[in-house]
């Protein structure tokens, strides 16, 4: 399971079928469970029954109580306040700054033959939440930051295994910790003794919103915004680092791509508006989503007894949703192992299962930035695409390693051609 967590699932599912009970320590029991309905069960009919696992406490030592790892009362106040700030109409409005990032960090691979992908869209998407959340304050203190969001990841296992020892066992992590926290807290602090005019950023939505209660205190929105630094940027880079290496792999689905880029920008950069027109873009992020779900596997902390389709589920039993296992299951996906982008084209979708597809999650818990990641991965793969063909360097091995996220093992060297015109 430590070894290669995505085999050992796939493994167990394979040999044990759709329920596997796995002993985990002498007071804890896993449940894996292989089914669309019994993700239904647990994120949506019955979340009640269910809270945040376990593996979660580690995170919350870190980036504090914010939205992904706070329960209860605490949660449902934070989710009232965060979630209009992650509105269409917001979300729209950061579209300009989504582009400027992408075509600004495009224009360094002019004069590279070569750029090793999972690092461009890491710098990128980092570049991006950055100057969404914070506008231009932060600039100094981006790649610091991303610098300790990296580590919190990499010890992610230690920490969920030794939570209160963490920060001693893993070096450099206490100061990882630090650094988040005090970059983010400088430009909160300093936001709040100086409001702008009118809200320009995520920060200002944040300040701003208020809901039938008081507003979000300092320290709650310096959590909140750790939180949405961490969660909201690894998960969508890797999702791009993924797509581009599989486009190579299949040369037909750009030469798609590009037509389609070519014919709806005419040559101009993408705004917000022409998303909804690149069908085929869309179903190219959607399908990668499907082969590399960042969020390959979903906790959940049985609260009390519960039965999943004739299973009893102790009280205090963790049950484990993957994505990664539902989104290869053949029963609902015809040539699970290919990348076929058409299966998600309008109209395409046939009559799959609700919880068959489950890259942001689903139930009150669901990602709240989904449609965030979905423009800003559109954007940035059609303002890459418009300019360049990227190929993965002769004899480039892309591998997945399954961390907190689901992202690419190592460097993808990828050549870079720019295209005519
Ligand atoms: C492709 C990119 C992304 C993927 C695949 C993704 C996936 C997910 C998933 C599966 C969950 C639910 C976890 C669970 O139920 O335990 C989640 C929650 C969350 N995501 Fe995302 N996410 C992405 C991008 C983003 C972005 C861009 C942001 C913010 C800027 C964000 C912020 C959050 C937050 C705050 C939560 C916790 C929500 C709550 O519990 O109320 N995510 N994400």
């Amino acid at each position: 399971m430590a070894r290669d967590p995505l085999a050992c699932y796939a493994d167990l599912r394979r040999d044990y079928g759709d329920v596997v009970r796995i002993p985990f320590t002498p007071r804890r029991t896993f449940y894996l469970l292989g089914r669309p309905e019994h993700a239904e069960h647990v994120l949506v009919a019955h979340q009640d029954r269910y809270a945040k696992a376990f593996t979660y406490r580690a995170l919350k030592t870190f980036i504090g109580d914010g939205l992904l790892t706070s329960e209860g009362d605490t949660w449902r106040r934070h989710r009232r306040l965060v979630q209009p700030v992650f509105s269409r109409r917001h979300v729209q409005a950061f579209a300009p700054t989504m582009v400027a990032s992408a075509t600004a960090r495009a224009a360094t691979w002019a004069r590279r033959e070569s750029i090793d992908i999972a690092t461009e869209m890491r710098t990128l998407t980092m570049d991006v939440v950055g100057r969404v959340l914070f506008g231009t304050d932060l600039a100094s203190g981006a790649e610091r930051i991303g610098g300790s969001v990296t580590r919190l990841q990499e010890s992610a296992l230690v920490a969920t295994l030794f939570p209160t020892r963490a920060r001693s066992l893993v070096p450099g992590l206490a100061a990882a910790s630090d650094t988040l926290d005090d970059l983010v807290g400088t430009v909160v602090e300093r936001r709040i003794a100086n409001p702008h005019d009118t809200p320009s950023d995520l920060l200002d939505l944040l300040l701003a919103s208020t809901g039938d209660g008081p507003p979000l205190t300092a320290r709650e929105v310096r959590d909140e915004v750790s939180t949405l630094v961490l969660a909201g940027h690894e998960t969508t880079a890797s999702t791009l680092a993924w797509t581009f290496a599989l486009l190579s792999r299949f040369p037909a689905a750009r030469e798609r791509l590009h037509a389609e880029v070519d014919e709806v920008l005419a040559g101009r950069d993408p705004r917000a508006g022409d998303v909804d027109r690149l069908g085929w873009t869309n179903a190219v992020i959607s399908e990668a989503m499907r082969l590399y779900p960042p969020a390959w596997t979903i906790e959940r902390d049985a609260v009390e007894a519960d039965v999943i389709t004739g299973v009893d589920i102790p009280a205090g039993s963790t049950v484990v949703v993957s994505p990664y296992l539902l989104h290869r299951d053949p029963e609902f996906w015809p040539n699970p192992e290919g990348f076929d982008p058409a299966r998600f084209l309008p109209g395409h979708t046939g009559d799959r299962p609700r919880c068959s597809y489950l890259p942001f999650g689903g139930g009150r818990r669901i990602c709240v930035g989904a449609s965030f990641a979905q423009l800003e991965a559109a954007l940035i793969l059609a303002t890459v695409a418009s300019r360049y063909r990227l190929d993965l360097a002769p004899g480039a091995r892309v591998r997945a390693r399954a961390g907190v996220t689901l992202h690419p093992r190592g460097a993808i060297p990828m050549t870079v051609t720019a295209r005519a015109g």
